[in-house]
């Protein structure tokens, strides 16, 4: 077995789940790759960059339970050792958002190495081999932050007509921040979401996509499936809440090629 990219730096793998359209499944792959990532003997840290928290509900952590927060990890020079949350799956933690977070985009502004935040916070981050950050809707200081941090970019598509709509502008987003900020910024890969065999239109935006992006694109399609939809509102990821269903499956299959290719930018 060759060693993963963590083993070999001594650093955790930073990978930014981003799509700066909302609603295309960024928080569902952060906490199920996540889970399947730990379930596979990994110690994951899921960073919620979002305002929204959906990551952290999503995973059981009450909004009274967040003073700890991103924000104040970020904004208030709060350590990030002291933000670290256990969540009920073995071997991942969280540093969970709340609201407070929306006021980042502003107070950071203000702040030298604006765009350094996160990746400057991240290096006291120690006995991780992955962080996941489940990054918010657009393209703004913390989605920048988070592709400053990171080594890679998971990039989550939903299959619909307008799926590579923005995706041009996100692609020369990271393309410019791998020149001027993060030399090491590379795309780990697309990941299709929402997908359903039977409707011709998922289909066709799949070979769109393919024909398109190519290697880049997973093999594994995650399918639209009620049981990922269920699993937020019990706090848990669906790998939990039904390991048997298609999309936890797809999941776990969706960690195997991930860790793969890290292996390989090893
Ligand atoms: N494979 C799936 N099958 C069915 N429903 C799904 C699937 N993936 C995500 N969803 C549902 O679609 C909605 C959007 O997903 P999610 O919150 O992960 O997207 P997001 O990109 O993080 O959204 P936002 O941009 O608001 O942060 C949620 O209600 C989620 O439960
Ligand atoms: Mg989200």
């Amino acid at each position: 077995m060759i060693e993963l990219a963590e083993s070999v730096t001594g650093r955790p793998r930073i990978i930014a789940v981003a799509n700066q359209k909302g609603g295309v499944g960024k928080t569902t792959t952060t906490i199920n790759l996540a889970t399947a990532l730990a379930a596979c003997d990994k110690r994951v840290l899921i960073i919620d960059l979002d305002p929204q928290g959906n990551a952290s509900t999503g995973l059981g952590i009450a909004r009274t339970a967040r003073e700890r927060d991103t924000y104040a990890v970020l904004c208030e020079g709060l350590p990030i050792t002291k933000a670290v949350q256990a969540t009920a799956i073995p071997r991942l933690s969280i540093v969970p958002a709340s609201v407070d977070l929306s006021g980042a985009e502003i107070e950071l502004v203000e702040q030298g190495r604006r765009e350094f935040k996160l990746a400057d916070v991240l290096c006291d981050a120690r006995g991780m081999d992955y962080i996941l950050i489940d990054c918010p809707p657009s393209l703004g200081l913390l989605t920048l932050n988070a592709l400053v941090a990171a080594d890679a970019v998971l990039v989550p598509l939903q299959c619909e007509f307008y799926a590579l709509e923005g995706l041009s502008h996100l692609m020369k987003t990271i393309e410019r921040i791998k020149r001027s900020l993060n030399p090491r910024l590379e795309i780990q890969g697309v990941v299709l979401t929402m997908y359903d065999k039977r409707n011709n239109l998922s289909n066709m935006v799949a070979a769109d996509v393919r024909g398109h992006l190519g290697a880049k694109v997973y093999d594994t399609v995650i399918p639209r499936n009620v049981r990922v939809s269920e699993a937020p509102s019990h706090g848990t990821p669906v790998l939990v809440y039904d390991l048997k269903c298609v999309g936890s499956q797809a999941y776990l299959r969706l960690a195997g090629e991930v860790m793969r290719r890290e292996r390989l930018a090893a």
